[in-house]
């Protein structure tokens, strides 16, 4: 994952919170997944009047990249609109988990705020089952 990488993946992901649908939050979230073919796919937050429907940004994204045929998943950058940079939440961490502990998630922010774990770091001991990576 080069400096180049990121700047793509954080590039898409504050694009694509641009297309946040939240209105009941007002908390614009903007997600890019980078797969091992080397695309991009994109997704933002949606929301529901139905609070308990309301899908992440990340999880958005996700769906775009495995319906676009990625079979594996590298990197995440997360961008929120906020001072600091923001954590994916526990149900993304474990969708995240689904593409093994090694995933790069990159939060970025509307300041110069920079986190950066992997998936391990931020959801230790996270449920598989046997034989997943
Ligand atoms: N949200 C995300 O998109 N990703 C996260 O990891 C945490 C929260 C969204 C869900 C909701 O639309 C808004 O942020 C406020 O919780």
């Amino acid at each position: 994952m080069t400096e180049t990488d990121w700047q793509r993946l954080e590039e898409a992901a504050r694009s694509a919170c641009a297309h946040a649908y939240c209105p009941y939050s007002r908390f614009p979230v903007g997600a890019a997944v980078l797969t091992t073919d080397g695309s991009i796919a994109t997704g933002c937050n949606v929301e529901n009047a139905s609070s308990g429907l309301t899908v992440c940004a990340e999880r958005n994204a996700i769906g775009r990249a495995v319906a676009d045929g990625a079979k594996s998943i590298v990197a995440v950058a997360v961008y929120t609109p906020t001072p600091q940079p923001v954590a994916p939440c526990g149900a993304c961490r474990q969708v995240i988990a689904e593409f093994g502990p090694d995933v790069k998630i990159r939060s970025l922010c509307a300041g110069p705020g920079r986190a950066e774990h992997t998936l391990d770091e931020l959801l230790p001991h996270s449920f598989r089952l046997p034989g997943q990576p």
